[in-house]
């Protein structure tokens, strides 16, 4: 099994490239199913489940071929509307082919997605809007079979909670239907803003994506496009926390500082200095970290749930008593129990409340990456710590993480994968 070995203690200097969004590119790459034409999608990750997806669009019967970090996906040759389980497993994101299928097809034959294991994640809002909109779901076991006699049609759907992947369902099911759709409650992440940006580059007429009402007017088709994937705020994050833990300066290069809005508060508060002009963020470690009073997860614009690993990782170290709440899963501290291997002290109350007790220093030990943030928390806490931690199960970290030893190791890190 693969392992990354960390030598903590040394300091992070130097200048990087940030990534792509994973969480962008996936419901693109799904995007260009409900569009017959060749797309171009540029500044798209390295990653496995980039990959996966990737691997979805040729089952499907689309032509793909990467050429560094573009890729082309020419989705005339599509023929099947039906991915299997193995596939669907691969990832939670596997869901958003739902919509972009029935878009192709009326047809989708798909089952329970994958994904990390951070919570129940059910897909209870995906299904009833796409209920609405006229879709047949038969759920048997866990395939889900959907079929649109009628057509889709457009129709008004409110969402009990903003998510992510319901709202990119739900655009991707409407960009062809019959007459208008309003998804009021939408979630506002940038992800739907960059997906919503795509199709309509390829000649959807979506308005007020990444606000909370979201209306499309259905076209006949869609036509193939280029685009460029937005930046991994999420990543961006990572490096912040990795720096903030080991020490150092570093500058990121392609951030965009509207997306880092919500984060960047957090790390002042803990004594970082940080600095974004256009698109360039210097994030400087000080001498000693401050404990962060509260942060509670919330959707986009509010603490991103895929921060809060990194960011208790980086408190085990600082001085004084941080809280952490997260509202948005309801097993997302898994990383703990690993955190607490190498000295940390975490109290977590409830599964929803975290109590850092900032130490003095943390210890090398042999932990596993239990999801992809946790994972990446991992790596955190390592480059601070004292001594050699081995992280195992690292496919979770290279799900969202693009050459995170190659990265590291360019600005100063001791970090091998073994
Ligand atoms: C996406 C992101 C993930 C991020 C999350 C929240 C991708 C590929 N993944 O995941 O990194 O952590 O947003 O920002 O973009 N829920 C339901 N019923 C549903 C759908 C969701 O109860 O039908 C609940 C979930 O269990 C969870 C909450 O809503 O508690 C948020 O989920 P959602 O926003 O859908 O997250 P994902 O799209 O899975």
């Amino acid at each position: 099994m693969k392992k990354l070995a960390v030598n903590g203690g040394n300091t992070l200097n130097g200048k990087i490239d940030l990534q792509g969004s994973k969480n962008s590119a996936l419901p693109i790459i799904s995007a260009c199913v409900a569009v017959n034409g060749v797309c171009v999608i540029h500044n798209c990750p390295k990653l496995t489940d980039v990959e996966s997806s990737l691997r979805i669009l040729e089952h499907i019967g689309c032509k793909v071929k990467r050429e560094g970090n573009s890729v082309t996906v020419d989705s005339t040759t599509a023929s099947s509307w039906s991915i299997p389980e193995e596939m669907m497993h691969e990832m939670r994101s596997s869901i958003v082919f739902m919509g972009a299928l029935l878009t192709r097809f009326t047809f989708a034959s798909v089952t329970s997605p994958g994904g990390c294991e951070i919570g129940l994640r059910p897909i209870d809002l995906h299904l009833s809007a796409l209920r609405e909109m006229g879709v047949c779901v038969n759920e048997n076991g866990g395939n889900l079979d959907c079929t649109a006699p009628y057509g889709i049609s457009g129709c008004r759907i409110s969402l009990a909670f903003p998510s992510v992947g319901a709202t990119e369902n739900v655009i991707l099911a409407s960009v062809c239907a019959k007459g208008e759709t309003v998804i009021t409650n939408a979630a506002r992440e940038p992800e739907i803003a960059d997906l919503a940006s795509f199709l309509n580059k390829c000649g959807a007429k979506i308005s007020g994506a990444g606000q909370s009402v979201i209306r499309i007017q259905g076209v006949s088709s869609l036509a193939g496009a280029e685009h460029r994937i937005i930046p991994d705020r999420i990543v961006a994050s990572t490096h912040m926390a990795l720096v903030a833990a080991a020490g150092g300066k570093i500058a990121v290069d392609g951030v965009c500082a509207d997306h880092l809005a919500p984060v960047i508060p957090v790390f002042e508060s803990a004594g970082c200095l940080v600095n974004v002009k256009n698109s360039e963020l210097i994030i400087g470690a000080p001498k000693k970290l401050l404990r962060v009073k509260c942060i509670r997860t919330m959707p986009y614009p509010g603490f991103p749930t895929d921060s809060q690993a990194l960011v208790m990782a980086m408190l085990t170290k600082a001085e004084g008593t941080s809280i952490i709440s997260e509202r948005i899963f309801e097993n997302r501290f898994r990383h703990v129990p690993e955190l607490i291997k190498m000295g940390a002290d975490i109290r977590v109350e409830n599964n929803c409340v975290a109590v850092v007790e900032g130490v003095e220093k943390l210890h090398g030990a042999r932990v596993s990456a239990t999801d992809l943030r946790g994972g990446c928390a991992l790596l955190v806490a390592a480059l601070g710590a004292e001594g050699k931690t081995f992280i195992e199960d690292i496919h979770h970290i290279d799900r969202g993480f693009e050459g995170a030893e190659h990265t590291l190791g360019m600005l100063g890190a001791d970090i091998k994968r073994e």
